[in-house]
């Protein structure tokens, strides 16, 4: 039985997979679409920039162990523990069981070299009796990588509880072009159906890549070297919204397919934490790991943001901005410069996009928003950085040699959402990509007031136009997820090497994935 059976049937034997209240009831997607109570009670309040932003731990190799990955040069070898452990949200609320990679959340940051491959291996390993929400088969997806299609995390290829996969990730670039190297991904749940909860319970996780360009090493002498921000002036930021109970514990509404959204705004784990700085430039990687919430980023100071890249890649130039909007599973890699404030100044980085359900964001609200993260200036300290002019060049756009044209509509359906019409079949490619030739896809968005940000896995895509316009210079360089607008139309160039198989692109609102927005494509 699928999620959406599950749904419409009902079934008092699987329980543990609802919120109660609403547990094997008739419920039909249009009827939850059209019932507005949906709506969850208010959580309970917490006294915001008490705690410090947690940034999660460096992941370190362990010994070789022997692995049905062959490789072509000598890999790292990694352990990944699945496992349910209490999380601090926040020092008001009790702790909460979640699901972690390591049993944390987000899960440890890898960093990785590109040409040095990486064995990870995966122990599924929940508690025998958990309850509540989430489902405990899982599969890893490693979101914007370069990788086979038996190590991408196809939805049905689901691990068990007690049972490891090892995931061989061969960290080289797409057609060996050194103009096509990755900066920052991140690894997830992706097992089909449930996606959503799973990544709601905790897993994911940030997985950053180097080279000798972005080599990580802000005082790097080699002249090809960015010397972008560093080490401890490199952060990752997970920018999650979460909805808890009465008594402080973590809710999730299965019945939600619009996107579920919490009313609890969360940096790396915590609800609206602080984090001191020093007076000067900081990279940060902003990742929208939330199930259905957009943001749109000021700095209550009025300063701006420096975009180096968008998703998993360097863009060719920075783009200085004045916001920052993200959709579920973007990612905007920027530099903020904290040299001009006072020693003992606070900065908010603010949200100030409205939105009240899943379907997707409103405008900008009138006032300062939702403060989310406080930065505090609170030294000094010296800058060996810069933000060079040139990033990472773009490879070419050779439209002569463009081999096929798709078009996909992304609609609404009676149980769920649809891709040209159908729901996911994991057994029923629905494109034939040939490796190594380039295609135009057109994404449509035809469902009206709906927002759906559309993401392809394998390899990342040039936006040829937005609304038959130039994309804006932000979203102009390498992507590998794209927000569509109600009514917008994407043109993207795309080309697939390499890998061979089977894959999916899908709407990540997690909520409308689960509900079947996703196809199958296989490369030959
Ligand atoms: Cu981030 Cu197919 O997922
Ligand atoms: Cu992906
Ligand atoms: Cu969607």
């Amino acid at each position: 039985m699928n999620r959406r059976e599950f749904l419409k049937f009902g079934s008092a034997g699987l329980a543990g997979l609802t919120l109660g209240g609403t547990g094997g009831a008739l419920v039909s997607v249009r009827r939850a679409r059209a019932d507005d109570d949906n709506q969850l009670p208010a959580s309970p309040p917490t006294t915001p920039f008490v705690q410090e932003l947690p940034i999660a731990p460096l992941h370190l190799p362990v010994a070789p162990f022997t692995t049905r990955c062959s490789t072509s040069s000598a890999p790292l070898f990694y352990n990944v523990h699945i496992q349910e452990r209490p999380h601090s949200f926040h020092p008001q609320l009790p702790d909460n069981l979640i699901w972690g990679y390591n049993g944390i959340t987000p899960g440890p940051t890898f960093h990785a070299l590109i040409g040095q491959p990486n064995v990870v291996r995966f122990f599924n390993d929940p508690p025998a009796n958990h309850t509540g929400f989430g489902v405990p088969n899982t599969v890893v997806h490693r979101h914007g990588g370069f990788q086979a299609s038996e190590d991408d995390g196809f939805p049905i290829d689901f691990f068990t509880p007690g049972s490891f996969r090892d995931f061989c990730w061969p960290n080289v670039t797409a057609g060996n072009d050194p103009r096509e190297a990755e900066a920052t991904l991140w690894y997830h749940d992706h097992l089909v159906d449930f996606t959503g909860p799973n990544v709601y319970k905790g897993l994911a996780g940030f997985f950053l890549m180097f080279d000798d360009v972005d080599s990580g090493d802000e005082t790097d002498p080699n002249p090809a070297a960015l010397r972008l921000p560093s080490g401890p002036f490199d952060i990752p930021l997970v920018f999650q919204d979460r909805a808890f109970d009465r008594n402080g514990q973590l809710v999730f509404n299965t019945f939600e397919h619009d996107g579920f959204l919490g009313d609890k705004f969360l940096v790396n784990g915590a609800i609206q934490p602080f984090l001191r700085v020093a007076r000067r430039k900081y990279r940060f990687r902003f990742l929208d790991g939330s199930n259905a919430r957009f943001y749109e980023f000021f700095l209550s100071s009025g300063q701006s943001f420096t975009q180096i890249g968008s998703d998993d890649k360097l863009l060719p130039h920075p783009v200085v901005r004045k916001s920052i909007r993200i959709a579920p599973a973007e990612r905007v890699d920027l530099v903020i410069d904290f040299s001009q404030y006072a020693l003992n100044q606070t900065v908010f980085l603010q949200n100030r996009l409205k939105q009240t359900d899943g379907r997707g964001q409103g405008g900008l609200v009138s006032g300062s928003g939702t403060p989310i993260l406080q930065f505090m200036v609170d030294r000094d300290a010296p800058d060996p950085s810069q933000v060079p002019a040139n990033l990472r060049e773009l490879p070419p756009i050779l439209l002569d040699k463009v081999g096929a044209k798709r078009t996909f509509e992304f609609d609404t359906g009676d149980d769920g959402w649809v891709i040209n019409d159908r729901f996911f079949d994991p057994n029923r490619p629905v494109a034939f990509p040939r490796l190594g030739v380039p295609e135009i896809w057109t994404l449509i968005n035809k469902g009206g007031e709906w927002s759906h940000p559309i993401h392809i896995h394998l390899e990342s895509f040039q936006i040829l136009s937005r609304n038959g316009k130039p994309p804006a210079p932000f979203e102009a360089g390498q992507k590998d997820t794209v927000a569509l607008g109600p009514d917008e139309t994407v043109k993207l160039y795309i080309q697939f090497r390499t890998f061979r198989g089977r894959y999916v692109f899908h709407c990540h609102n997690l909520e409308h994935e689960d509900m079947a927005m996703m196809a199958r494509f296989d490369t030959t």
